[in-house]
This record gives C-alpha cells, sequence and structure tokens, in this order.
C-alpha cells in the first residue's frame, strides 16, 4: 500500500505568533480524573488525537460518560465506582493509559483487560504491574505480565513506599491513582523528578497529596466532586515551531497559551546554553498549571554536552533537539537515553537513522547520541538525498513564503523579562 507522504520545500522565514493543541500528558489524566469524579466536569480546549481519544474509550467503556461538546469534552463521572467492561479495552498506542488506575474497591471482582496496540504490546509492563502487584492488585499477563495485554482482577489495594528504578511520570501516576484506593499510605519515591501533572491535579480536585523533595505520598480517598479544567497548550508541540525558528535565518515566533509546567522545559534549558534566543514569561496558571507565552529569533547554535538529568523534563523534545544539534557549531552530546529504545518506537535509532538519512552525522550508542564535530548546518545538507514525491503537493504554498505579504511579525505580546 502506498504510504502517504508530506513533499516540503524550503520556505523563507517563520514570522508570527501562533497557538499549539491541548497538552497531551494534561488530557489522559484530566480524563481518567473526572472520570473517578463524582458529577459533572468540562475538560476544556483538550487533545483530540489517538492516544487521548483511545482513552476517552476505555474510561467510557469503564462506564464514564464522556461527550464531546465542540472542542471540549463534557464527563459525568463514576464516583469511584468503575464498572467492569463488556469487552476487552483497546487502548490503541496510549503509553499514559496503559498503566491502569487501581480496581475500584466497590467493583471487586471487576475484570479488565486492557487490549493494546502493537506498539504496546512490545513496552515494558513489568515496570508497573510489578508495584501494583505489591500493593495486592492481580494482574496478568505475556510474560509473567512484562507484556500486554494485560488482565486487571479489581480487589482490595494496600499502600507501598516505593522507589522507581527508572524515571517514569507515567508509572508514578499509576501508582499514585491506586493510591487513591489503598488501605494505608501510598509513597512514592523518584530519583530523578519527572513531569508532575498528576500531582498538580490532585491538588486540582482536593485528592490527598503529599510532597517533601522526592517522596510523593498519596492514600485512600473518599468520593471527590468534579471541577472543570483548562488544557494548557502542549510544550511538545511548540518545541517544533520554536527550533524551527531558531534555525530559520530571519525567523521570531511567538506560542502564546502554552504549559510551561518546568517539569516539561527542558528543552528551553539546554538551548539556552546552546545560545538559543529564547525568552519566556508565565502568565496565568490553569490547574496548578503555569502557562504562558515563549519567544524564538533565528540564533547560531553551538554544541553541547546535555546534563542527563535533563532528560526526563524533555524526554520526549529529544528527537527536536537532536535536530537542532544537527545546526549547531561543535558537537553535541545527548547522554541518559535508553528509556528512549521502550517508547512507541525505539526513538534512539530512529532519531540517528533519520538525521544520518538528510546526510546529517550522528553516531547512536546504547544509551545516547553524538552528533558529527564542525556542525552539519543547511548549507550541507543535500535535497538529493530524500525521496522525491511523485504527487503534485500542495505544500509547496509555504504559509510564510518570501513576498507572499503574509509576513507578519509577532504582534504580542511584549516581554518584560525573560524566562527563568
Ligand atoms: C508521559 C510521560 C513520559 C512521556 C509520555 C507521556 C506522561 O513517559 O514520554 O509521552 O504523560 O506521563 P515516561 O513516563 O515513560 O517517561
Amino acid at each position: 500500500m502506498d504510504r502517504p507522504f508530506l513533499d516540503l520545500a524550503p520556505c523563507g522565514p517563520l514570522r508570527g505568533v501562533l497557538r499549539v493543541p491541548g497538552d497531551k500528558s494534561v488530557t489522559h489524566r484530566g480524563l481518567m480524573l473526572l472520570a473517578l469524579a463524582e458529577g459533572e466536569g468540562r475538560l476544556l480546549y483538550p487533545l483530540k488525537a489517538g492516544d487521548t481519544l483511545s482513552t476517552a474509550r476505555a474510561l467510557r467503556a469503564l462506564g464514564a460518560e464522556i461527550v464531546e461538546e465542540g472542542p471540549h469534552f463534557l464527563v459525568r463521572g463514576r464516583g469511584l465506582r468503575l464498572k467492569e467492561p463488556e469487552d476487552v479495552l483497546d487502548c490503541g498506542n496510549a503509553g499514559t493509559y496503559a498503566p491502569p488506575p487501581g480496581p475500584s474497591r466497590r467493583a471487586r471482582g471487576a475484570f479488565r483487560r486492557p487490549h493494546r496496540g502493537r506498539s504496546l504490546r512490545r513496552r515494558p509492563m513489568g515496570r508497573v504491574v510489578e508495584p501494583l502487584r505489591a500493593m495486592g492488585a492481580r494482574v496478568d499477563g505475556r510474560e509473567g505480565g512484562e507484556r500486554a495485554p494485560l488482565a486487571v482482577r479489581g480487589g482490595p489495594l494496600r499502600g507501598i513506599r516505593y522507589t522507581l528504578p527508572v524515571p517514569s511520570a507515567q508509572v508514578k501516576s499509576a501508582l499514585l491513582l491506586a493510591g487513591l484506593f489503598a488501605e494505608g499510605e501510598t509513597e512514592v519515591v523518584e530519583p530523578v523528578p519527572t513531569r508532575d501533572h498528576t500531582e498538580r491535579l490532585f491538588r486540582h480536585f482536593g485528592l490527598p497529596l503529599g510532597v517533601e523533595g522526592n517522596r510523593i505520598r498519596t492514600r485512600r480517598t473518599g468520593p471527590f466532586p468534579a471541577r472543570d479544567l483548562v488544557v494548557p497548550g502542549d510544550f511538545s508541540s511548540a518545541a517544533f515551531f520554536l527550533v524551527a525558528a531558531l534555525v530559520t535565518p530571519g525567523s521570531e515566533v511567538v506560542v502564546e497559551g502554552v504549559g510551561l509546567n518546568p517539569t516539561r522545559t527542558g528543552l528551553l534549558q539546554v538551548l539556552r546554553s546552546m545560545g538559543a534566543d529564547l525568552e519566556w514569561r508565565v502568565l496565568e496558571g490553569e490547574a496548578g498549571e503555569p502557562v504562558g507565552w515563549v519567544r524564538a529569533r533565528h540564533s547560531p547554535l553551538k554544541g553541547v554536552a546535555v546534563d542527563p538529568s535533563l532528560i526526563p523534563l524533555m524526554v520526549d523534545e529529544v528527537p527536536i533537539l537532536a535536530a537542532a544539534a544537527a545546526w549547531a557549531e561543535g558537537e553535541t552530546h545527548i547522554p541518559g537515553l535508553s528509556e528512549l529504545r521502550v517508547k512507541e518506537s525505539d526513538r534512539l535509532s530512529a532519531i540517528a537513522r533519520n538525521l544520518r538519512a538528510w546526510g546529517w552525522r550522528w553516531r547512536r550508542g546504547q544509551t545516547g547520541l553524538g552528533s558529527g564535530a564542525g556542525g552539519c548546518g543547511p548549507e550541507r545538507w543535500s535535497p538529493s538525498t530524500t525521496t522525491a514525491s511523485p504527487w503534485p503537493s500542495p505544500w509547496r504554498a509555504c504559509p510564510w513564503g518570501s513576498g507572499s505579504g503574509s509576513r507578519s511579525g509577532p504582534r504580542s505580546p511584549t516581554p518584560a523579562s525573560s524566562g527563568t
């Protein structure tokens, strides 16, 4: 079967102000918590994409009512009483839904069998199954529970203290959600910080939460009321436009209404250390999430050695960082990437393979990436190394194309101070 692809022509400077779709991580969590809440709540400006729609579908199968209201979701929760689904749950490829919430104590014996998309079947599940079993959950799966599909039986849970062996916000969140149903206290210890949307949403919904350094605690909750929540723009989507502006001469782009949670914006720190002209400002908060704008101007970049402790704060932005580093003068080293091998694809190999296909020199180690010395620069990129599309392309009409009259400088906002 022919696979569709985009035919992209080089275009002039990128100039303008834009907004990006809602944050995927906050959308997943918002849907799950509203499904567990009492009454009706709206998830405003969520991401509606494959993964989050899979989560919505699975939650409907567990008894929540989720209806689309224009760009929003209206959720009527089950008030902690999820029901046994009539069929297997299809999570598509949504890794964030895959760790299921703890079984409801009122739905004892409930049987859920999250069915996995092809990529989920390859991903390691033991990291979430093992601590859930230690809490008393009955979970079965291929390879003793290491691989999906998984079968989860509801039943009583007890709190545990658990140190995450790998930095994973998904595993942390699964245990905190299970902790809401468990007897006693559940404590998750993070060796390095990961995105903290779950903790912020627990506070938004008034759920039990204690954070002391790298220790996060919760305990059994009673029924809690639904509350509306606004989903900020996804920093991971914004990252592509920011890097495009940084590497394209004459560009200046502002992304507004974007989530600037510091556990997500490690990329900004790394790009700044590479010499990027970046400014950002937090203007407001939504559901405990800082929201604001980021401005990127074209800048000459230099290679850096990335601090591995920043990787969990930019785990989904490593591909675009590698692309930025391909334009930088000097070598860039990005260590601590073993987690990228167990995403929906082996991202480590995919990054190196794709950048090499464009004529750039990138080395892939077992756990990291390194670029060639001297920078690669667009002038060394040869379009002849790409496959030409056989179809005429509507994409040739670049919205920022030179001389089109569509260029405009950023309208707003005017920064008063740079980001931190
Ligand atoms: C996510 C956490 C990250 C990230 C994924 C979404 C989340 O995964 O890569 O896209 O919403 O918690 P890990 O928890 O495996 O690091």
